[in-house]
């Protein structure tokens, strides 16, 4: 029932409803107020009964949850922990656990949904306008803070001693490039560094295990080899930076196999070899399938043919895997042609 239902003999008194409203827009209020719309009674608010109905349904609600409390510490006491029901859809649950559950949420549920019931249909809702403080200062709050201000500016003798005006813009000015300075340990910058690797023409392909420059023969068709070049010493205090640039591998193929013309002509009688480092994050690659010649890099499965270019089949890698060109030297050991010709390993380096 709304007001519009309740006979208008017994309605309140009409009580003001255009509080704060400026019907037009004028100079000190530029946008027009349209007040409140006029305030709706509650049956409640006119009827003692309907009023009386519901403080007996709060009560209600309060007495219940009272009532669940009661049975929650008595759940509590008398059921055993082990003991267990049936209960649909659930099937065998702890009954502790189920009354303890059901009982406070029982309780809590009363004690909330009593509370909205009052506030809705007891407690006062009239209409509240709460008009806003302007936010900017009084012209005489202005006019004392401006004073305050020259007044302090004079007795700092900022305007009259000059050299002590001027010494510390200065000092302020330059204050801040200590933190400029301090950019610099984030340096040096890397440069071409990345771009290049250890291999240059003549370099040797020294095996990984033995540490013994490879000879064609050393490769057996469906093997796998991990080489490193000549000169580089385990020991050496870049050895990690330098070998994660470096490191190859070294697969001989049938050169009928090769489907790619390129990879055809930097091979050597069908032997191949690779940056064994992964294009999309730069994982090591050691996984091998002599059938196929795909290799699989561990870490997020990218997968690459490495008798069609080492171009991705499978997996997140943005690109193949960079190939080495390679040859025999005089003595019959596998030697570099020249370093990679692309930057080795994830993409983002090739943006740089
Ligand atoms: S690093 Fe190789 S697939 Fe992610």
């Amino acid at each position: 029932m709304s007001s519009q239902d309740i006979p208008e003999e017994n309605l309140p008194a009409e009580q003001d409803t255009s509080h704060g409203a400026v019907g037009v827009a004028d100079e000190k209020h530029p946008f027009a107020d349209p007040g409140l719309p006029p305030h709706e009674y509650r049956v409640q608010d006119i009827d003692e009964r309907a009023a009386k109905r519901s403080e007996r349904t709060v009560s209600l609600l309060f007495t219940v949850s009272m009532l669940a409390t009661v049975g929650f510490i008595a759940a509590f006491v008398a059921i055993p922990v082990d003991k267990s029901v049936f209960i649909f859809p659930f099937g065998h649950i702890s009954a502790l656990n189920f009354a303890l559950g059901l009982t406070l949420g029982i309780a809590l549920f009363c004690i909330g949904a009593g509370a909205i019931h009052w506030a809705r249909t007891l407690m006062s809702d009239h209409e509240m306008v709460q008009e806003r403080h302007p936010v900017e200062a009084s012209p005489e709050l202005r006019a004392t803070i401006h004073e305050e201000f020259k007044q302090g500016a004079k007795e700092s003798q900022l305007g009259r001693r000059k050299l002590l005006r001027n010494t510390m813009l200065g000092a302020l000015t330059l204050v801040p490039l200590t933190g400029v300075v301090l950019l610099r340990d984030l340096g040096p910058l890397p440069g071409t560094k990345l771009r290049h690797t250890l291999w240059s023409k003549g370099k040797l392909l020294v095996n990984m295990n033995t540490d013994e420059p490879l000879r064609p023969s050393d490769i057996a068709v469906g093997s796998l080899t991990f080489a490193k070049p000549e000169g580089l010493d385990e020991h050496a205090e870049d050895f990690n930076n330098e070998i994660a640039k470096a490191a190859l591998m070294i697969v001989r193929l049938q050169p009928g196999d090769i489907k790619d013309k390129r990879e055809l002509e930097w091979s050597h009688e069908g032997i191949v070899a690779y940056s064994k480092i992964c294009t999309h994050v730069g994982c090591p690659i050691s996984l091998y399938e002599q059938q196929t010649h795909h290799v699989l890099c561990p870490c997020h499965q990218s997968t690459f043919d490495l008798s069609d270019g080492a171009r991705v089949i499978f997996g997140p890698a943005g690109h193949a895997l960079p190939q080495l060109r390679i040859g025999v030297n005089d003595e019959g050991y596998l030697e570099a042609l020249s370093d990679f010709e692309e930057p080795v390993g994830p993409a983002f380096w090739e943006r740089g």
